[in-house]
Formats: C-alpha cells, structure tokens, sequence
C-alpha cells in the first residue's frame, strides 16, 4: 500500500516535469532525432514547430494526400493517438538555431 502511493507520486512527478517520450519515437529519430533536430541532409528540424501543423502533416502523409514514400511508411503502423503523442512532444522541444550560410 505504502509503497504503491510512492510510486503514484513519483509518477505524478515526472509527469509533470517532462512528457513521457512517445512510445513511437525511435521511429523517428534515426531521421528527424529525438530532440527535432534532424541528422540527415534534406530532412525538416520538428522542434518547436506548431503542434497542430505536425499533427496535420501526419495525417496527410499516413492517408496519401501528402504523398512522401518515407513518411507514408514511418506513418503506417501509427494511430490517431500515437500521431498526436508524437506531435505534442515534437513541438514541445526547444527550436533549433537558424542554420549558418
Ligand atoms: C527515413 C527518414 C525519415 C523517417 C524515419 C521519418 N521521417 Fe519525417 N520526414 C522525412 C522527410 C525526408 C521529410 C520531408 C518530406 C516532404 O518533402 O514532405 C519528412 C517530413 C516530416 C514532417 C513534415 C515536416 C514539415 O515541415 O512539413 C513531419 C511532421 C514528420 N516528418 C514527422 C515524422 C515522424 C513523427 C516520424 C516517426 C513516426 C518520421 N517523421 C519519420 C524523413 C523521415
């Protein structure tokens, strides 16, 4: 009993402090990284971007209407609610600096 309300706060706690990464992430990260900021040449930063324009991206490459192969195929296996934990968590990271020219 004790032990389980412990553990509820310490929870509760790191609810609070940071999101829960998304289960999905390591989907994501080998292209765009875990923090937003891409690795590879040609792949968009997410970090800080506006949560519902990542969520709508999603939606429009998981249905075709976006039609990328890449992010059709990362989309695939995804639901509705995997989509919006991905794009909350996205959007709540510090945004990267400009890139130097
Ligand atoms: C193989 C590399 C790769 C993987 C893996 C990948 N992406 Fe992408 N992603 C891309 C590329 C390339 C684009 C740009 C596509 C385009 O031109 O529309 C993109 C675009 C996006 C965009 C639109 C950004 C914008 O500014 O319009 C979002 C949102 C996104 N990805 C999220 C994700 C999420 C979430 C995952 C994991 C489920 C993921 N991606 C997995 C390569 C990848």
């Amino acid at each position: 009993m004790r032990i389980s309300c412990l553990l509820l706060a310490f929870v509760a706690c790191y609810t609070l402090a940071a999101p829960p990464q998304p289960a999905r992430l390591g989907l994501c990260a080998a292209c765009h990284g875990a923090d937003g900021h891409a690795r590879i040449p040609g792949v968009p930063n997410l970090a800080g971007q506006n949560e519902q324009y990542l969520l709508d991206a999603l939606h429009a490459y998981k249905s075709g209407a976006r039609d990328v192969a890449v992010m059709r195929t990362a989309t695939g296996p995804l639901s509705d609610t995997e989509m919006q934990q991905l794009a909350h968590w996205y959007a709540s990271l510090p945004a990267c600096a400009p890139a130097k020219r």
